[in-house]
């Protein structure tokens, strides 16, 4: 890191952890239905097993279209799409609910949405009230977010707006790695175990490059399992890794030690030029039609009795991967037992003494036979834990006996407290957006100024006296139908990235957004509908009573809110916000239409239509109130 230090004491509350969790992968296999008739499906994931182990960085290598995403996508037990996943991820032994992985686990995605008008402190603090137990006072969640800022060094720029200019917005913001790092810390401020980034260097110049794999280094040292997927390192960034896992068209070709990487490779006839990175190599190994499926099968087959034993034993002394490694009892600590020793909290001593003498990928039968059951007992016995004793907050404690799945409870806040803050960003969004309010306002006071000039002080005696007044009525309404409609969709769709992406992480529910949204909005769609009924009624000249004054401004609110809450819906059941714009049209057409104004009387097939708009009903309203008791010379009275 090239800024400033967090303190020791940052450190130590961001990363004392007393259970670390190492996973494990089993026969993964990834499968997407194949577009080529007669291929029931293609392979993407060829039955991937391994382990990424805690208080280790594990670099995920390969060519593009490997599968290094989809392999992380599984660890993190996300839902596949079209394709199907087979196989197991266990977590510390044992199977893990995959819903709960937000408990324990973060996955920064290679393009992770934030908001772009929140500032950075403000992201990371709102992910930190949105996730936190409220048994956590205020202070402390401040406490954390200050420490998390500290430690990816991100104080120059806490105040400055995450922006979008880098995404294809238009609101300046952070930079590239900056924006990396607020990603980072989102997740961070659970305090989570485990962390799967994908790419989190792509992009970015060299230095930031490093400054963010040093991160994750040492992230990892805190006890983290932290595996991430990487393209191009250069050695400094090389040197940060623990262990490397290749993967080359869906399968393994290696996985275990980075240091030990070089020697697998020389061992199979495979020496690393001097002089080049060995990545560079292991890539043009990938690349290589020869090279490539005899590396595949040579792990398969070295590999194969390591697949099925559980993590942390003892390697087999005399493999073709270990030669002149040191071999270590079980009862050493770093070893089976060895766990036990993470377990109390000093993650980087224990993993560096288990790390220093275990091979990873490199263990047989007779030491599954040997030393199985007491890793896996000792994996248990991490999992059963005293709920909340360490470990990510949200997450309450662990559930489950031995042959179950890992359940896990959640101390999220409740949803009225995230209805708050949810509502607090939202009134953030407005205030750092006011083009947006002023804009509307601006609209309507000038609309409304246009309508009470084109409707000014309507006649009760002429020909035209009932037409002219209902058609004023009708389109004071049309004013708070398709515009603000239209408007809510065009605002979700400035935020639906972010939003989709914390209600899909098990952040808070989408109803609690929704919520937030009306309590923010309802104060303003007020005053506007307010302020447009003050200016058009008396223009206009509607009958001049309070009681007929305030029905047809109320008729205007509600016509105004429920118009906001269908363009909301219609942008979140269409994924694009032209297709959304389009859909609100369709309806607004054919709502219109049947209102009660265009045709009449409606044809007995779309009477159904009629009943089921809310314009046909606001229309009713307004049109009852305003012709009730109206002393009107018209023979278009639509009362008569
Ligand atoms: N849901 C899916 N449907 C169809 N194909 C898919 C799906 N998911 C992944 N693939 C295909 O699987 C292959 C591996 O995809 P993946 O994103 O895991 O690659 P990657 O190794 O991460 O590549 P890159 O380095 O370019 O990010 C690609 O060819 C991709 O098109
Ligand atoms: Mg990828």
């Amino acid at each position: 890191m090239t800024t400033e230090e967090p303190s020791e004491k940052a450190q130590v509350r961001l990363g004392d952890f007393a259970t670390q969790y190492d996973i494990e992968f089993r026969d993964l296999r990834f499968s997407v239905p194949s577009k080529k008739s007669g291929k029931p499906h293609t392979l993407i994931l060829r039955g991937v097993s391994g382990y990424c182990r805690s208080a280790r960085l594990t670099a995920i290598m390969g060519a593009s279209g490997a599968g290094k995403t989809t392999l992380l996508n599984a660890l993190a037990g996300k839902a596949p799409g079209k394709g199907s996943v087979t196989g197991q991820v266990l977590l510390n032994g044992r199977p893990f609910i995959e819903r709960d992985f937000r408990y324990w686990g973060v996955y920064v995605m290679q393009a992770e949405p934030l908001l772009a008008t929140a500032t950075v402190k403000e992201t990371i603090m709102t992910s930190a009230l949105l996730r936190l137990p409220l048994s956590i006072p205020r202070k402390e969640k401040v406490q954390r977010v200050n420490d998390i800022i500290a430690q990816l060094g991100l104080q120059h720029c806490q105040g400055t707006m995450v922006g979008d200019e880098g995404t294809g917005g238009g609101v300046r913001g952070i930079s590239g790695g900056e924006r990396k790092r607020v990603t980072v810390g989102v997740g961070l401020v659970t305090q989570p175990h485990v962390l799967l980034l994908d790419e989190p260097t792509s992009g970015l110049d060299s230095e930031t490059a490093v400054s963010i794999v040093e991160l994750m280094r040492d992230l990892a040292r805190q006890g983290r399992t932290v595996v991430t997927t990487i393209h191009q390192p250069n050695s400094t960034i090389t040197n940060c890794f623990d262990d490397l896992l290749l993967l080359s068209f869906g399968q393994l070709i290696y996985m275990g030690k980075w240091t030990k990487s070089v020697e697998y490779f020389s061992s199979l006839g495979y020496k690393c030029p001097m002089y080049t990175n060995p990545s560079d190599y292991y890539m043009s190994l990938m690349k290589d039609a020869e090279a490539s499926p005899r590396l595949v099968d040579t792990w398969k087959k070295a590999g194969g009795d390591w697949v099925t034993t559980p993590r942390l034993t003892a390697p087999e002394p005399q493999t073709p991967f270990t030669s002149g490694s040191k071999v270590v009892a079980a009862d050493e600590p770093g070893t089976a037992n060895g766990h036990s020793t993470l377990e109390n909290g000093r993650g980087q001593e224990a993993s560096e003494a288990g790390a220093a003498d275990i091979e990873m990928g490199a263990v047989t039968r007779v030491h599954e036979r040997v030393n199985g059951e007491a890793a896996r007992t000792s994996a248990q016995e991490s999992l059963n834990e005293t709920p909340g004793t360490s470990g990510p907050e949200g997450r309450g404690g662990v559930e489950g006996g031995k042959g179950r799945k890992v359940r896990m409870r959640s101390l999220q806040p409740p949803a009225w407290y995230q209805v708050w803050v949810l509502a607090i960003r939202n009134v953030q969004f407005y205030l750092r957006n006011p083009e947006l309010m002023l804009a509307k306002l601006f609209t309507y006071i000038f609309m409304g100024g246009f309508m009470g000039l084109m409707y000014l002080r309507l006649p009760l005696d002429t020909a035209t006296a009932g037409y002219n007044r209902s058609a004023a009525l009708w389109i004071s309404m049309f004013a708070f139908t398709l515009m603000p409609s239209e408007t809510a969709c065009s605002v979700w769709n400035q935020e639906r990235a972010v939003i989709t992406k914390e209600v899909k992480s098990g952040q808070y529910r989408l109803s609690s957004f929704f919520l937030a949204k009306t309590v923010v909005s309802v104060p303003f769609e007020t005053v506007i509908a307010i302020i447009f009924t003050v200016i058009i009624y008396h223009m206009i000249g509607f009958q001049a009573k309070l009681d007929k004054y305030l029905i047809f401004m109320v008729t205007l609110i509600l016509v105004n809110l429920i118009s906001e809450m269908v363009g909301f819906i219609g942008g979140i059941v269409t994924k694009e916000v032209t297709i959304g714009l389009i859909l609100i049209s369709v309806v607004t057409y054919f709502c219109f239409a049947f209102s009660g104004f265009i045709v009449q009387p409606i044809p007995k097939y779309f009477v159904w239509l009629h009943k089921i708009s809310y314009y046909s009903l606001a229309y009713t309203i307004l049109v009852k109130n305003e012709f009730t008791g109206l002393n009107i010379q018209s023979p278009l009275d639509p009362l008569r």
